[in-house]
């Protein structure tokens, strides 16, 4: 039943989307005609990707350990949790939780409004292949302060720490966004102090770019000591297989 209606309801959104790309051709019969003719065509190929490929899970990707899906409403317990611990919040909000209603009224609707996009960006559950267990969940999203490079992100169940996964699964989406989904640049921040944070960017292939200071908006209450970032950067073509080989193995 779930699967019916988000099936449906992902029908819907690809229908709209088709009608939208025809309706900004303009009102021009040629132009008009050749905009239905490749909207339909990509509308066919994405239905056949979302019904063939993606089946009931709506997986994005799978890595040789994880795979990746969308996230529905109903995974908010799941977010809620993983922000319940304090070492997973740490570097995010001093080690507080992300109480239920932010997660709810704030966080939950912009990331289920990413899902509109192509190519892909936004919030992406990550599971176990072996077991099915969630683990976390990976970002790409614009970066705030350069939107138009697009910002990796990472928050991960403290279980699974140290097995290389957040590498793993930044890697492949690394791999995506300068592969089929054709970005240019990818990103990522992180606090100065959050090491195992910028080992990841260092070992998906990322490299030093500056240090800045996040807002208060983002860290309020805290120093411009506790606020100190670091950016870290791949252009496309930028990232090589020996990049990977020189920062290391994923485990
Ligand atoms: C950051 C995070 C995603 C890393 O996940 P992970 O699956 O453990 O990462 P990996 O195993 O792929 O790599 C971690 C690397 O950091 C290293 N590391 C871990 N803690 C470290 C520390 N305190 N100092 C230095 N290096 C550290 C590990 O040794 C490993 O490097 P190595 O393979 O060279 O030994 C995970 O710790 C997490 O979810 N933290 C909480 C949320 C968070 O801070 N997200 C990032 C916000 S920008």
């Amino acid at each position: 039943m779930v699967v019916w209606s988000a099936a449906a309801s992902e029908a819907r959104r690809r229908f709209s989307s088709l009608c939208l790309r025809i309706s900004v051709a303009g009102p021009h019969p040629k132009r008009r005609r050749a905009s239905l003719a490749a909207a339909l065509h990509i509308f066919l190929i994405d239905s056949f990707n979302h019904t063939i490929l993606n089946h009931s899970k709506d997986i994005l990707f799978e890595t040789e350990r994880l795979y990746l899906r969308r996230l529905w409403p109903e995974d908010v317990g799941l977010l809620f949790d993983l922000d319940c611990d304090p070492e997973v919040m740490r570097f995010i909000s001093k080690g507080q939780p992300t109480p239920m209603a932010r997660m709810q009224n704030e966080y939950l609707p912009r990331i289920l409004s990413y899902y509109r996009s192509w190519p892909p960006l936004g919030f992406w559950v990550a599971h176990l292949r072996a077991s099915d267990e969630f683990i976390g969940w990976f970002h790409l999203r614009p970066d705030r302060m350069q939107p138009h490079e697009m910002e990796l992100g990472y928050r991960l169940k403290r279980s699974v720490w140290g097995r290389g996964l957040a590498t793993e699964g930044s890697r492949a989406l690394i791999e995506k966004a300068f592969g089929p989904w054709g970005y240019r640049r990818v990103c990522a921040r992180t606090l100065v102090v959050n090491l195992a944070s910028r080992r990841v960017m260092e070992k998906a292939g990322l490299s030093f770019e500056h240090e800045f200071l996040w807002g208060l908006d983002v860290l309020p209450g805290c120093s411009e000591e506790e606020r100190r970032g670091v950016k870290y950067s791949a252009c496309v073509g930028g990232l090589t297989e020996s990049s990977f080989e020189q920062s290391g193995d994923a485990g």
